[in-house]
């Protein structure tokens, strides 16, 4: 059986800050990793839009060497035909040595991964997980803190739809002495399937307000998140919430001077264009940090070492 990561805990704490490790060290030598994937190939299957996400993957396999293959439209693979997903990946799995792929439906990685003999990595599933998402932003946090532990963060957004904040509360919850923030509308609040399991079950403190303004000042780091239009049932409860928290400097003048900003991206207006000049923002170090940390991740499922 190959292995595949459909979640985030499907790694253990050892082996993600092992994934840290080699991407910082990819980061200070990338020389060293440019043929690591010599003849390897990777396919990236996006069944969804995606900018960052797939890139990244690709961008990640090219600088190791390696090449890419695949589809960044359903449309425009048989799947327009009727073709199950199950078919799709037990084709794509005779051609590639590994496969990022990215669906609307909850569970549908792990699905394809029972018709794969190539490890499968779950590059967003619907509302549920985004694993590489969350050690992008581990990696993330760790560069810019120095740790992944004790501290207080806060998640604001559309937590009941974001896959990206529920992996990374996940991953978060398995390190020290951490603080959760929970901050969304009233019907946008974390599942109760994931406080469950992340955080009740393990007796990890948290808090749910509704009010960015009143919490900012606490907290080391910010995760802000775009409100998930395309898993809403009806237009107009996205336009009443759409605009529920707008990142303004304004907002950010009683936070810490060592606050860390980050945002899985795409934004749409949840930070505005002007906080992009602090220094506290650190999204856009958070892009580029995807590529690395998935550069750590193919290498760690086709068992190469540099
Ligand atoms: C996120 C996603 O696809 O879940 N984007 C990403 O992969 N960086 C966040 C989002 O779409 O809001």
């Amino acid at each position: 059986m190959p292995r595949n990561i459909i979640d985030i805990v499907d790694l253990t704490v050892d082996e993600i800050n092992e994934l840290i490790a080699t991407a910082e060290d990819i980061i200070a030598d990338p020389v060293k990793y440019q043929n690591a994937c010599a003849h390897k190939q990777l396919a990236t299957l996006f069944f969804e839009p995606s900018t960052r996400t797939r890139l990244s993957f690709e961008s990640a396999m090219l600088s190791l060497g390696g090449s890419v293959l695949g589809f960044s439209e359903a449309n425009s693979s048989s799947t327009a035909k009727g073709e199950t997903v199950g078919d799709t990946i037990h084709t794509v799995s005779c051609y590639a040595d590994i496969i990022a792929m990215r669906h609307p439906k909850e569970g549908a990685p792990y699905a394809a991964a029972q018709f794969s003999e190539v490890p499968i990595i779950n590059a967003g599933d619907g509302g549920h997980n985004h694993p590489t998402q969350t050690l992008t932003d581990l990696l993330t946090i760790h560069r810019e803190k120095g740790r992944l532990d004790n501290f207080t963060i806060g998640f604001c957004g559309d937590l009941k739809f974001g896959r990206t904040v529920h992996s990374l509360v996940n991953a978060l919850s398995r390190y020290g002495n951490i603080n959760f923030v929970l901050i969304s509308p009233l019907e946008l609040k974390l599942p109760r399937y994931v406080k469950e399991e992340a955080l009740k079950k393990k007796g990890i403190p948290y808090t749910q307000t509704t009010d960015l303004e009143s919490v900012i000042p606490q907290l080391d780091i910010l995760y802000m998140t775009r409100v998930q239009k395309e898993r809403f049932f009806n237009e107009e409860d996205y336009l009443r919430l759409k605009d529920s928290y707008i990142l303004t400097p304004e907002k950010l003048t009683n936070a810490k001077e060592s606050l860390s900003i980050l945002h899985p991206l795409p934004r749409v207006n949840e930070i505005s264009v002007a906080v992009d000049r602090d220094p506290r923002a650190a999204y856009w170090k958070q892009v580029k940090n995807g590529k690395f940390i998935r550069m750590a991740l193919i290498m760690k499922l086709l068992g190469i070492q540099v």
